[in-house]
C-alpha cells in the first residue's frame, strides 16, 4: 500500500492531481466505507498541498442541511443549512464553487479567520444523489482554478465509481 503522503507543493497541477489519484486509488482499493473514503482523501489533500483546512460535509437533510464529516486542520464549523456560505452555496446549487478572495463572498462563513481563498466540489454517490461536498481553504488568495476543480472532481468521483457497492 502507498503509505507516504507526497509533497505535491509547487508541481504543475496536472501532474500533481494525477499523482494523487494514482496513490487515492491504491489506498482505497478494496475499502467501500464513504467515512473512510473522506478521511483518506483529506489527509491526501491536505497533507500533499499544505492548506489550511480540508474536508467533506455530508448531507444529513437532503436539500437542507450539511454536517461536517472527516477533515484536516483546524475546527470547522458543525452544520451549514444549504444556501449559505460557500459550502451551502455548492450544495443548493450542486457545482462546484472557486472563491479567490473570500473577503469578496458575499455570506462566506469564516471558520478560520486565516481563511484567504476557498474551493468547494459536490460530491455524488452512484446513485447520482448529493453524498456531500469537499471543501478546502487557503492561507493565501486566489489558491485555486480550473485545474483544481478538474483534479478534486476526479479524486470525488470515488464516491461515485462502481463496483464498491455503493
Ligand atoms: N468557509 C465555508 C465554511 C466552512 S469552513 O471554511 C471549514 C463556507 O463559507 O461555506
Amino acid at each position: 500500500m502507498a503509505e507516504i503522503i507526497p509533497d505535491l507543493r509547487g508541481i504543475p497541477k496536472t501532474r500533481a492531481y494525477a499523482e494523487l489519484h494514482a496513490h487515492g486509488e491504491a489506498i482505497l482499493e478494496g475499502i467501500a466505507d464513504e467515512i473512510a473514503g473522506m478521511a483518506t482523501i483529506s489527509s491526501l489533500v491536505h497533507n500533499a498541498f499544505g492548506y489550511l483546512w480540508t474536508g467533506f460535509y455530508r448531507v444529513v437533510e437532503p436539500g437542507a442541511l450539511l454536517r461536517v464529516g472527516p477533515y484536516q486542520g483546524s475546527l470547522g464549523c458543525l452544520e451549514i443549512a444549504f444556501g449559505r456560505g460557500v459550502c451551502g452555496t455548492a450544495a443548493a446549487e450542486r457545482r462546484a464553487i472557486i472563491v479567490p478572495d473570500v473577503e469578496k463572498f458575499p455570506g462566506h462563513i469564516a471558520c478560520d479567520s486565516r481563511s484567504r481563498s476557498e474551493i468547494v466540489v459536490p460530491v455524488t454517490n452512484k446513485k447520482g444523489d448529493l453524498l456531500a461536498v469537499l471543501d478546502i481553504d487557503s492561507e493565501h488568495v486566489d489558491s485555486f482554478d480550473e485545474d483544481d476543480q478538474r483534479g478534486l472532481e476526479k479524486l470525488v468521483s470515488w464516491f461515485a465509481s462502481g463496483g464498491r457497492d455503493r
